[in-house]
């Protein structure tokens, strides 16, 4: 009979061949604990610094993570800019309207100055996003670290995969179970809706040429005067807040909205009218705990969506370049 060395031996072949042929790693608790002890202070400071001089900064971590996480991997790939072959994802239409890309430079550098080479992007991606959703008001969550970057961009996958603001609902709750979310984790997740803006672009097909029925009449009246041009460049900068009551709170103020006809994307108000997600709206709506909670659970889920390790991946050293 095998004894449990033998077996443990077995296993740790069969982890090691099968990372090896995947490039997959396990990330974990506190994985810079000895390589840089200071590294998930320093991205807290850095995000806490940075929130007091762009409040939306702390908006933009959250959803550069679903961005980054969302389709393929937590791999940086959304932060790579266009050169040597590579299109940057920030050319799809799905990430139109993403900001604050720069200052994910200015929490590397800090990295960089305590330990260089050490810690990667897609750490950093994530790890923003976790200390963003306390300076809106959120939860915090114990995270696990040990991600590497990607030597490639993933744009066919994000215009193929990423959910639009027009998606139906079954094709949203497809791609979040992808990422081994459920209905009650995707209706959590789309509450970061509750922060930040929207461009008309994704508006005015609920605007014109006729108001969708769905929208309370007095809220499209104002976005109508947010949004007056029914065909508005893409480039246009009009916009409207997400939440008006609330606009800076990752709070389930975004539910209440919903179940009053306010809310701002399809995608949005289809989970009040979706017999699947209706009745987690509506307990998310008259509890603000039991969302927090599932925001967590399913945030956690999405930055750990199959990280990558050095076979296929590597450290960064500038977050919008492969190494050399
Ligand atoms: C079905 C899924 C989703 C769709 C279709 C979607 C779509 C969008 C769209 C169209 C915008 C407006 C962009 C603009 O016009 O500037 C937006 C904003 C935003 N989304 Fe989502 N989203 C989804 C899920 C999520 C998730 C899961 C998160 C994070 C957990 C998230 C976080 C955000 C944030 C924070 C903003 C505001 C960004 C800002 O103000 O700069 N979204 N989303
Ligand atoms: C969704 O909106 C985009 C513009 O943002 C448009 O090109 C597309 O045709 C729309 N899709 C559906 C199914 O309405």
């Amino acid at each position: 009979m095998a004894t449990h060395k033998q077996i443990s031996n077995i296993c740790l072949a069969f982890i090691l061949f099968f990372h090896f042929y995947t490039g997959t790693c396990e990330v974990q608790l506190n994985y810079y604990s000895k390589s840089c002890p200071n590294a998930e202070e320093i991205v807290k400071q850095q995000v806490i610094a940075l929130y007091h001089k762009h409040g939306n900064t702390a908006v933009s971590w959250i959803r550069t993570l679903f961005h980054d996480c969302m389709v393929k991997s937590c791999d940086a790939s959304i932060l790579l800019e266009s050169i040597n072959g590579i299109i940057s994802e920030k050319t799809s239409k799905q990430n139109m309207g993403m900001r604050n890309f720069k200052y994910i430079n200015t929490i590397k550098d800090a990295l960089e100055e305590a330990c260089p080479m050490t810690v990667s992007c897609a750490d950093i991606v994530a790890l923003s996003a976790r200390d963003g959703v306390v300076m809106l008001g959120g939860p915090h969550m114990e995270m696990k670290t040990g991600r590497k970057d990607s030597k490639e961009s993933h744009l066919a996958e994000i215009d193929a995969l990423l959910p639009n603001h027009n998606d139906s609902m079954t094709f949203v709750l497809s791609r979040f179970q992808s990422v081994g979310i459920d209905a009650e984790g995707t209706v959590a997740l789309l509450g970061a809706h509750s922060v930040g803006r929207v461009h008309c672009v994704n508006l005015v097909d609920r605007l014109y040429p006729d108001v969708d029925p769905t929208l309370d009449p007095d809220y499209a009246e104002y976005l109508k005067r947010r949004c007056p041009h029914p065909e508005p460049n893409p480039r246009d900068v009009e916009y409207s807040r997400t939440d008006l009551i609330t606009p800076m709170t990752l709070d389930n103020m975004y539910y209440k909205n919903l179940i009053n006809n306010r809310g701002l994307l399809i995608v949005d108000q289809q989970l009040l009218s979706n017999p699947i997600t209706s009745p987690y709206v509506k307990k998310m709506a008259a509890d603000n705990d039991y969302f927090h909670e599932q925001f967590s659970k399913a945030l956690l889920i999405l930055s750990e969506n199959n990280p990558i390790n050095e076979d296929v991946g590597e450290v960064r050293k500038d977050c919008r370049f492969v190494n050399k």
